[in-house]
């Protein structure tokens, strides 16, 4: 795996356009009305892949106490865990969410409706989902509507996790991470995985324009393998102007991929890495070079 490059996970990508001002609104209409023209899909390729992944660590008796819980790191409005355990698609949120409809309803109101809105689509395999993300507003959304059960905004590139964040870490059982791999670094894995009580898995999609290498060292130095995906790359959406396609190719190339057939046509793609203890990684990925 080539070494951490511009916008690797040792630091916060400068090239890609920031979204900041859409992380913290007091519910997700602005999030998906930004990025539906910008095509956002990679919680919709992730879907399948964790809801495998949560049903294989569900499977795994690990002499815990309960059932092992899902942490989804940046996990925003809680996205992830909709898609997770409920039958939905993302197509469907982005319908929900830029409906003109819905954009006359107050906050309130529209978490009222979202309550309702997920607990009839809520999947009977449904799993313990906790969310962390440094947006306070959007994880107090994910949970006033039942999306999480229990959410965080500590910032772990900065400091250690708090007494509920460390409670919630003994109960962990698998990592899901979609669009923060440009956010958090090795920094965020440490602490989560210092603070794991349980055998944890990690499932991961990260922006090719980042060097996951960090996280693998570090994820190995706790005892997990890591492996990649190597029959595919996942779109992530369309560069928002030529300054950040012509950023990401860059920077695929210095972190040694082709940019041919994927970033030169305008697109971010992700990687998709798993990290398990060793006994179980799955023959279908590779090591990461
Ligand atoms: C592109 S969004 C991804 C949201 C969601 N996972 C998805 O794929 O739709 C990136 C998220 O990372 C969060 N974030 C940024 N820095 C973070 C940090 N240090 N720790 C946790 N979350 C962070 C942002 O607040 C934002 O919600």
């Amino acid at each position: 795996m080539a070494e951490s490059g511009p916008g690797g996970t040792g630091g916060v990508a400068s090239g890609k356009s920031r979204f900041d001002d859409i992380y913290d609104r007091p519910d997700p209409r602005m999030y998906f009305s930004r990025l539906a023209p910008l095509e956002y899909e990679i919680p919709h390729h992730a879907q399948p892949v964790f809801r495998q992944a949560a049903a294989e660590r569900a499977a795994l008796d690990d002499g815990g106490p309960s059932r092992p819980a899902v942490l989804d790191v940046c996990c925003s409005y809680g996205i992830n865990a909709a898609l997770l355990n409920h039958d939905l698609t993302l197509a469907e949120l982005y319908e929900r969410y830029t409906s003109p409809d819905c954009q006359k309803l107050s906050t309130d109101r529209l978490a009222a409706r979202d309550r309702e809105f997920y607990a009839e689509r809520r999947r009977p395999d449904a799993v313990p989902v906790f969310g962390l993300d440094v947006a306070a507003p959007a994880v107090r959304y994910a949970l006033e509507v039942g999306l999480l059960d229990a959410g965080f905004t500590d910032d772990l590139e900065q400091g250690p996790p708090g007494p509920g964040l460390r409670r919630a870490l003994a109960e962990v059982g698998l990592i899901t991470l979609t669009g923060g791999g440009s956010y958090i670094t090795d920094r965020t894995f440490t602490a989560l995985l210092d603070g794991a009580r349980r055998p944890v898995w990690v499932s991961a999609f990260v922006l090719r324009t980042v060097s996951y290498h960090p996280v693998v060292r570090t994820l190995a130095a706790h005892g997990l393998h890591t492996t990649l995906e190597v029959s595919r790359t996942y779109p992530q959406r369309l560069f928002t102007d030529e300054r950040e396609r012509r950023y990401a190719i860059a920077t695929v190339r210095a972190l040694g991929h082709d940019p041919a057939g994927r970033e030169e046509n305008g697109r971010f793609h992700s990687l998709h890495y798993e990290s398990r203890p060793v006994a179980v990684s799955d023959s279908a990925h590779r090591e990461p070079r």
